[in-house]
C-alpha cells in the first residue's frame, strides 16, 4: 500500500518527502483554505518539485457544471502534467467530466465516495482513483473500512483497474486496516504519519543503546 499525504501544508510535504515514504499528495478545498494559500497553481507546482517524479497530486475542482469541471481539470492538468490528478465529486456531473477527461488521458480521482455502488460507477466512467471516505462514515456510526474492503473485493472480481485510495483517515489503526483491506493507497494527514512512525519501545530502545554505548567507553572510529 502506497502512502499519500493528505495536506496542502508545504513544510509537512517537505518532511514526509525527505523521509522517502510519500508517494503522492491529495488536497481539497478545505485543506487549501486552512493553509491560507491564495494561488493554487504555484502551490501545486511547488508540491510537484518536492515529490518523486510523476508522483500523483490530486487537485480538486470546485465547479458544478460538466463543462466547467472539464475546463478546470484541463487547466489544473497543464500546471504539472506528469503529476496532476483531477479530483472530481462523486455525482452525475463528476462522472460525465471523468469520462471526458479520461478520454484525453487525464487521470481523475473521484472523491466523496461512500458506497461500493458509487465506486463501480466511477470505475466504468474511467476514474484512475476512487476515494472512499472512511472517517466520515465512522463519524455517522457506519463502518467506513468495510466500504474499502467491499470496493477492493468488487474491483478484483471484475478486473477494474481503478486504484482505491482509503481517504478521510483519522488514526494509525485506519492505515493498518486499509493495508489489510488491500487498498492500493492510504491518504493520511501528517499527524497520522508521525503516529505510524512512533513506538514508545523504539524510543526507550534508542535511549538505552546510547547510554550503554557511552558507558562502555568503546570507539567506532
Ligand atoms: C482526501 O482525498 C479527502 O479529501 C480527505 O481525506 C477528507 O478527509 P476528512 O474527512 O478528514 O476531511
Amino acid at each position: 500500500m502506497k502512502i499519500f499525504l493528505d495536506t496542502a501544508n508545504i513544510s509537512e510535504i517537505k518532511k514526509g518527502a525527505s523521509m522517502g515514504v510519500i508517494h503522492g499528495v491529495t488536497t481539497n478545498p478545505s485543506l487549501v483554505a486552512k493553509e491560507g494559500h491564495k494561488d493554487y497553481k504555484s502551490v501545486v507546482k511547488e508540491i510537484a518539485n518536492l515529490l518523486p517524479a510523476a508522483a500523483p497530486i490530486s487537485v480538486e475542482v470546485v465547479s458544478e457544471t460538466v463543462a466547467e469541471m472539464v475546463a478546470d481539470g484541463k487547466r489544473f492538468h497543464s500546471w504539472a502534467p506528469d503529476n496532476v490528478v483531477v479530483k472530481l465529486p462523486m455525482n452525475g456531473e463528476g462522472l460525465q467530466a471523468t469520462r471526458e477527461l479520461a478520454k484525453d488521458g487525464i487521470r481523475v480521482n473521484m472523491t466523496l465516495c461512500f458506497s461500493p455502488n458509487q465506486a463501480i460507477l466511477a470505475a466504468h466512467a474511467g476514474a484512475a482513483f476512487i476515494s472512499p471516505f472512511v472517517g466520515r462514515l465512522d463519524d455517522i456510526g457506519q463502518d467506513g473500512m468495510q466500504v474499502v474492503r467491499d470496493i477492493v473485493e468488487i474491483y478484483e472480481i471484475h478486473g477494474f483497474k481503478t486504484e482505491v485510495i482509503a481517504a478521510s483517515i483519522r488514526h494509525p489503526l485506519h492505515c493498518t486496516q486499509a493495508a489489510q483491506a488491500g487498498a492500493h493507497i492510504a491518504t493520511i494527514p501528517y499527524k497520522v504519519l508521525e503516529q505510524m512512525l512512533k513506538h514508545p519501545l523504539t524510543d526507550i530502545g534508542i535511549q538505552r543503546f546510547l547510554e550503554d554505548w557511552k558507558k562502555s567507553g568503546a570507539s567506532n572510529q
